[in-house]
């Protein structure tokens, strides 16, 4: 399957703007990997997939998620929101056959991010926060962070999602936490 097939089966399991952004993340992250040295067409490829079950209900995902052999802790619990991404690994893997462990950790860690990632899955991550339809508050400096290194555009990523669950008392991903330390230790 080819880049092109993979975009039609996820244009059918979500609206219009996710779909939008499925595409724009798979073209920064495509940009990112050709600046920072990551493989291109992996990139491509993971951008496309990272939301592919954002859009397919809780109770189904929790279904896919147990079908991976999972077990959600229970602060995963709790974060409904980060289970897309758990679920769309083990979706890719189950339902479309992806293999390559590099892609499924794209996809299962894009959201919280984690220690010891790989530049694909650095790459990812970036491009979800930068993609072109992205307009929240800060995005311009998430951007030019992102010029400087992957892990500098990490860092504000991780701190700008960390200081709003504070903020609201949200439930804190220990991955997240750990992707942070790791950035500052290496610094
Ligand atoms: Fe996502
Ligand atoms: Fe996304």
């Amino acid at each position: 399957m080819n880049i092109d097939n993979y975009k039609d089966i996820i244009r059918v399991m979500m609206g219009d703007r996710r779909y939008t952004h499925s595409v724009n993340v798979s073209a920064e992250a495509v940009r990112l990997a050709k600046k920072y040295g990551a493989d291109p067409e992996k990139a491509a490829l993971a951008g496309i997939l990272h939301d592919i079950t954002k859009e397919v209900d809780f109770e189904k995902q929790l279904q896919i998620i147990d079908s991976g052999d999972i077990i959600l802790t229970d602060v995963e619990k709790k974060t409904n929101k980060l289970w897309h991404a758990i679920s769309g690994s083990v979706y890719i893997q189950k339902k479309l056959g992806i293999t390559d462990p590099d892609i499924i950790n794209a996809v299962r860690y894009h959201t919280t991010g984690r220690a010891g990632m790989s530049k694909l899955e650095k790459v990812v991550f970036l491009a979800d926060f930068t993609s072109a339809e992205r307009d929240y508050p800060d995005v311009d400096v998430i951007r030019k962070k992102a010029e400087i290194s992957l892990e500098e555009g990490m860092l504000y990523g991780i701190e700008f999602t960390l200081k709003r669950l504070l903020e609201r008392q949200g439930y804190l991903s220990l991955d997240a936490i750990e992707a942070y330390n790791e950035i500052l230790l290496n610094r």
